[in-house]
């Protein structure tokens, strides 16, 4: 019996590809299909497939052609699975020649004909490229665009800056509850916009675009007052449309991995988080258009400690105390804050400065061991599993593309398609953070040193 195997992401499953899979099966008489998993294709940078593994192994089975589907997970598979099925002849399309030449060494390599004019690609193409408008003037939008050209189906159709706003304005900042018809004419041709303008700008412009149906993703906090959050997810549902959370951090792969392990009990019971991110930047106080603009302890980096806390913890703490050194009168510029959580049976502790300079570690303590993540934990690729026993310390490594962002991207740009959010970031998650961010603001719970 002459076995043969090839392997594809088989997204869309499309007219080439059965093409592909009957001279597959003609070349013997038994044929194996290998569908590449989805951590696969991220990690080869094939990051926009659209239907999930289950969807894409259910096509090439309806097919029926394959007498055997199995999934290639890993680097250097290919010769692993051709030794152990006792494969005679290892196919795939033309577009690959020369590249499975090492494969002949174990078995015989024939590169069928690829079938012109059609490809996944080209239908994740067609269903039209999603206009996404960018809202701020922080990195985080240059990064954002940047890492859309790694996502097809997406195009940047236009730039709000908040600098320009307030020139037009005579330099008065924006009322905080309508963001003025300039931002209604950007948000026009636009099927989404992403926001990272400054936090207090966030509730009056996600807003106005679930108003106008615009689907949204915004950096945290989505708002600095609880109940405004929850009113704009209320509106969200009511208008059809996608409000979700950004923050890089929750779409890399080794820190969604991380709290997997530690849900399935592996350091124990969980006992505390200790989360830790600072950076340095020169702040001019004096400057109140620039005071203005400056971005604050707290809303730089409270969402990315916070994220962690609640996500292993919950938002349902006990109590709260928030310490925090200001630098003005109106107590709203934090050069640190720490924060320390009360839960029934946990602790918690994060510790956020613009104006002071720490370890940024990440720390999960349980009752049989911990996890240990390096600084900058909040663009993790890597962490350790810890234990009293350093012979059973185990170390884990994920590659990060991007910063997470292109994961992010994708992942907002498939909620649409499919009409419904698996949000990263869980709502109730989202509302928490707004509502530290209120009792920052409002000095519930504050020690000011
Ligand atoms: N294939 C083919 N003819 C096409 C498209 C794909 O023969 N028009 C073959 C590929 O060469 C490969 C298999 O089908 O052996 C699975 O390919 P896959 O990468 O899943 O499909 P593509 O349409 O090429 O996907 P993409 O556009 O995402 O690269």
């Amino acid at each position: 019996m002459i076995k043969v195997i090839t392997y594809g992401t088989y997204d869309f499953l499309h007219y080439g590809h059965t093409r592909l899979l009957e001279r597959a099966k003609a070349l013997g008489d038994y044929l194996i299909v290998g569908v590449t998993a989805d951590d696969f294709d991220k990690n080869r940078g094939k990051i926009n497939v659209h239907q999930s593994l289950m969807e894409r192994i259910e096509a090439v089975r309806s097919t029926g052609l394959a007498d055997e589907i199995i999934i290639e997970e890993y680097e250097g598979q290919k010769i692993d699975d051709i030794k152990r099925y006792g494969i005679d002849i290892f196919t795939v399309g033309s577009d690959w020649v020369g590249k499975f030449d090492y494969l002949n060494e174990y078995c015989k390599v024939v590169y069928l004909e690829r079938t012109e004019g059609i490809s996944s690609t080209e239908i994740r193409a067609q269903s039209g490229a999603l206009k996404i408008g960018l809202v701020g003037d922080s990195v985080a939008i240059t990064k954002f665009e940047r890492e859309s050209h790694f996502v097809n189906g997406v195009k940047i159709a236009g730039f709000y800056s908040e600098t320009q706003e307030e020139d037009r304005d005579s330099h008065t900042p924006p009322d905080r509850q309508h963001p003025g018809t300039f931002y209604q004419s950007f948000l026009a041709p636009l099927d989404a916009v992403y926001i990272a303008s400054h936090p207090s700008r966030h509730y009056a412009q996600i807003r106005e675009a679930l108003l106008n149906g615009k689907h949204v993703l915004c950096e945290l906090p989505v708002s600095l007052w609880r109940e405004e959050c929850q009113e704009l997810f209320r509106i969200a549902r009511e208008r059809n449309c996608i409000l979700m959370a950004a923050l890089k951090t929750a779409y890399a792969t080794a820190y969604s991995r991380l709290l997997l392990l530690v849900k399935s009990g592996r350091i124990g019971r969980l006992v505390s988080v200790d989360a830790t991110c600072t950076s340095l930047r020169k702040v001019d106080i004096a400057n109140q258009k620039e005071y203005f603009k400056t971005w604050n302890s707290i809303c730089s980096w409270g969402p990315s400690a916070l994220l962690p806390v609640f996500q292993l913890l919950g938002t349902d703490f006990s109590s709260k105390r928030i310490v925090s050194n200001v630098m003005d009168d109106t107590k709203q510029f934090d050069l640190f804050t720490r924060i320390d959580f009360r839960y029934p049976h946990a602790v918690a502790s994060i510790k956020v400065g613009k104006g002071i300079k720490s370890e940024g570690e990440l720390i999960i303590s349980g009752t049989e061991g911990y996890i240990y993540v390096p600084a900058p934990w909040w663009k993790t690729d890597y962490f350790e599993l810890r234990y009293e026993n350093p012979a059973e310390n185990k170390r884990y490594f994920y590659q990060l593309e991007g910063e997470g962002i292109r994961y992010e991207i994708v992942s907002f740009v498939q909620a649409i398609e499919k009409k419904k959010c698996f949000p990263y970031i869980e709502e109730k998650i989202t509302e928490a953070i707004s509502g530290i961010m209120e009792d920052f603001y409002s000095g519930t719970d504050v020690e000011y040193i």
